[in-house]
C-alpha cells in the first residue's frame, strides 16, 4: 500500500519510539512528539536518522495541542494516522489518591488523546479517510486493585473511542483501540506512586499485593515491544501476519496476559448478566 503519514505521541520510548521506527524502516513517512528533546536525544537521534521528524509536543497541555498538529500537518500535507500514545500509569489506594496527581492521570491518559483526536479530525474529514489509533491497556477492560485511576482513565479512553468510532464512520475515518497486557517498555520504571504514600489500612491487603508484584514484574514483562508494534502498524495498513483484521476489529488485544484478563473479564460480565437478567427485564413502566 501507499506510504502513510504518521502521527504518534510519546515517541521518545517504548511502544511509541517502536512503532515509529518500525513504520520509518516500511517505508511510511512519521512525526513523532516528545516532552523535551534533550532528555530523549537519542529517541530523536533514533527517528530523525530514519528519516523521520520530531515534534515537542507535552499533551496535557491544551493550549499547544492545535499548534503542534496544524505544523504536523504542513510538513506531507495531511496525517493519515493518529496514535495515541501517551501515557503512564499512577498506582495507589483509591482513598489515598490527592485531587491533583488524579486530575493529572486523566490530562495525560484522557484529555491529551481527546485533544490530538479533535485537532486531526476536520483535516481526515477532509481528506475522507484517516485511522486514530489509541492505546489503551488490559487495564481499560479489567481493572485491578491499586490501578483505580489508570484503569479509570483508560475506561474513558475506550468509551470515547467506542462513540468515536461511530461518529467518525460515515466521513471515512477508522478508529483501532489496542489493548497491551505487559509488555518490556519503560512502563514499569515510569509509575507514579500517590505522593502520600500507602495509607496504615493498605497496608496489608490487595493493593499491597498489587505493588509488590508490579515492583518485581519490571524488566520481566513477558511482551516483546518489538511484536506489539509490528501487529498494531499490520492491523493499520491491512498488510502482514495481523492486515486481514483491518476494519473488521475495533479493539487489539495483545499479550496472552490480556487474553486471559479479558476472557475474565467478559465472563463476570456475562456472569453478572445472567444472575441479573429477570430483575433487569422487569423495570419497564407497566402500562394499566
Ligand atoms: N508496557 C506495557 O506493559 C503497557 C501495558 C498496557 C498499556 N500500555 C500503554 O502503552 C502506552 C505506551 O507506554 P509504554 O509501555 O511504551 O511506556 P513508556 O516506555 O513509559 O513510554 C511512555 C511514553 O509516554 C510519554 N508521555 C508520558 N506523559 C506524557 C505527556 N504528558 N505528554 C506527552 N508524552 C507523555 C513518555 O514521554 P517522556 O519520555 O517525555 O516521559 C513516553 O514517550 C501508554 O499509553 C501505556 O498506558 C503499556
Ligand atoms: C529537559 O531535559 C534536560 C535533561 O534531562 C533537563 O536538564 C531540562 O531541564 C529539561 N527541560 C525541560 C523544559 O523540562
Ligand atoms: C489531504 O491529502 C492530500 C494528499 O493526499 C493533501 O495534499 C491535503 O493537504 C490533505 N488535506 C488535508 C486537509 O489534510
Ligand atoms: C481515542 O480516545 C479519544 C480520547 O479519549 C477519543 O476522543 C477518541 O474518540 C478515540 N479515538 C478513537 C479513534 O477511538
Amino acid at each position: 500500500m501507499a506510504s502513510l503519514v504518521w502521527f504518534i505521541t510519546g515517541a521518545s520510548s517504548g511502544l511509541g519510539q517502536s512503532l515509529a521506527l518500525y513504520a520509518l524502516s516500511a517505508g511510511h513517512k512519521v512525526i513523532g512528539t516528545v516532552r523535551n528533546t534533550t532528555k530523549s536525544a537519542a529517541a530523536v537521534q533514533a527517528i530523525e536518522g530514519k528519516g523521520g521528524r520530531v515534534l515537542i509536543l507535552d499533551v496535557t497541555k491544551a493550549d499547544t495541542v492545535v499548534d503542534t498538529v496544524k505544523q504536523a500537518e504542513s510538513i506531507y500535507g495531511k496525517i493519515d494516522v493518529l496514535v495515541n500514545n501517551a501515557g503512564y500509569s499512577l498506582l495507589g489506594a483509591i482513598e489515598d489518591f490527592n485531587e491533583q496527581e488524579s486530575h493529572l492521570q486523566f490530562e495525560t491518559n484522557f484529555f491529551g488523546p481527546l485533544r490530538t483526536i479533535r485537532a486531526v479530525l476536520p483535516g481526515m474529514r477532509a481528506n475522507g479517510s484517516g485511522m486514530i489509533v489509541n492505546v489503551s491497556s488490559i487495564a481499560g477492560q479489567n481493572a485491578n486493585p491499586s490501578c483505580g485511576l489508570y484503569g479509570a482513565s483508560k475506561f474513558a479512553l475506550e468509551g470515547l473511542s467506542e462513540a468515536l468510532s461511530k461518529e467518525v464512520a460515515p466521513f471515512g475515518v477508522s478508529v483501532l483501540i489496542v489493548e497491551p497486557g505487559a509488555f518490556r517498555t519503560n512502563f514499569l520504571s515510569a509509575l507514579q506512586l500517590n505522593e502520600r504514600g500507602l495509607s496504615e489500612p493498605y497496608q496489608n491487603g490487595p493493593v499491597r499485593t498489587a505493588l509488590d508484584l508490579f515492583h518485581a514484574a519490571n524488566g520481566n514483562q513477558k511482551g516483546d515491544p518489538e511484536r506489539a508494534v509490528a501487529r498494531i502498524f499490520e492491523v493499520v495498513t491491512g498488510e502482514g501476519q495481523a492486515g486481514s483484521l483491518k476494519g473488521k476489529i475495533l479493539r487489539l488485544p495483545l499479550g496472552p496476559d490480556c487474553v486471559n484478563r479479558l476472557e475474565v473479564k467478559l465472563k463476570t460480565v456475562s456472569s453478572d448478566l445472567e444472575a441479573a437478567r429477570e430483575v433487569a427485564l422487569g423495570t419497564d413502566i407497566v402500562d394499566a
